[in-house]
């Protein structure tokens, strides 16, 4: 893992911002992954400067979503289809058949969830793929004890995780749904490239144990060391349970200096 630390939320957001602005102008036709949560805000706020003041291409691109709650309306404010349609999908003036989000209330979510894997496959798989972190370790809503093998599902949120996500359902911890749809680890670490997003000391001890811990189902972010290509972009307090801190920050400002390369 490339572990990349800013002082602040907001610069680890503009590096991971340019990294995914980078990659769509590489490759117009990207297949983006996108998260939800607050973690990725700075992330699309960056992208969104890069279109409007730089012109950025982003007509050809597809977006593939982690998660959505199941049972919860689409045209709720905390669906994640209005979360990303309000952060992704009209910031950047994408069309909406550009956008896909697991269907959390079809009358079969099972089968909603094999549709989304397929739908993603025949996308021909995610090129970039952005994250966040609970704090919990999970990643999507793959919960501690997810199989590392998972693919595209219904799971039950950790007591943890709605306790988090109560804070966009005013507070109320009995209004977060208790189940979901989520990309399986292994859905995830199909993506060609994983961009981690990270802040604040509440993500420190979940950061530490998926860049240093044991590969383990305790930590499914951990699952991310067996991705050749992932790029965490974290701050200072983010970064704080980290024992190698000091050898991340000397990789990074040598990784131009490679002789003859
Ligand atoms: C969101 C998702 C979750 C969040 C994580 C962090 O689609 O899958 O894994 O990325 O819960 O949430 P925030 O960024 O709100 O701290």
């Amino acid at each position: 893992m490339d572990v990349v630390i800013s002082p602040m939320p907001h610069t680890a957001a503009e590096r991971a911002g340019a990294r995914v602005a980078e990659a769509i102008a590489a490759n117009p036709l990207l297949v983006l992954g996108v998260a939800t949560g607050s973690s990725p805000l700075g992330v699309y706020a960056h992208v969104r400067e890069r279109i409007e003041r730089h012109g950025l291409d982003v007509s050809g691109i597809t977006c593939f979503a982690l998660d959505e709650y199941v049972g919860l309306p689409e045209d709720h404010p905390q669906s994640y289809h209005q979360v990303i349609r309000q952060t992704v999908t009209e910031p950047w003036g994408l069309r909406a058949d550009q956008v896909h989000v697991p269907a959390g209330t079809t009358g079969d979510p099972r089968q909603a969830a094999l549709d989304y894997e397929r739908d993603i496959r025949e996308a021909g798989g995610v090129g970039l793929q952005l994250v966040g972190i609970g704090g919990n370790g999970h990643i999507g809503f793959n919960e501690p004890g997810s199989s590392l093998g998972s693919r595209t599902r219904i799971k039950t949120l950790h007591p943890r995780t709605r306790e988090d996500n109560a804070r966009f359902f005013g507070g109320d911890m009995d209004a977060v749904p208790i189940h979901c749809i989520t990309q399986g680890i292994a859905t995830i670490l199909d993506a060609g490239h994983v961009l981690m997003i990270a802040s604040g000391a509440g993500k420190a001890d979940a950061v530490a144990k998926m860049v240093e811990g044991p590969v383990s189902s305790a930590c499914p972010a951990s699952a991310l060391q067996l991705h050749p290509h992932t790029e965490v972009f974290i701050d200072d307090a983010a970064a704080a349970g980290l024992l190698h801190r000091d050898y991340y920050d000397f990789a990074v400002a040598n990784a131009d200096s490679v002789p003859g390369a």
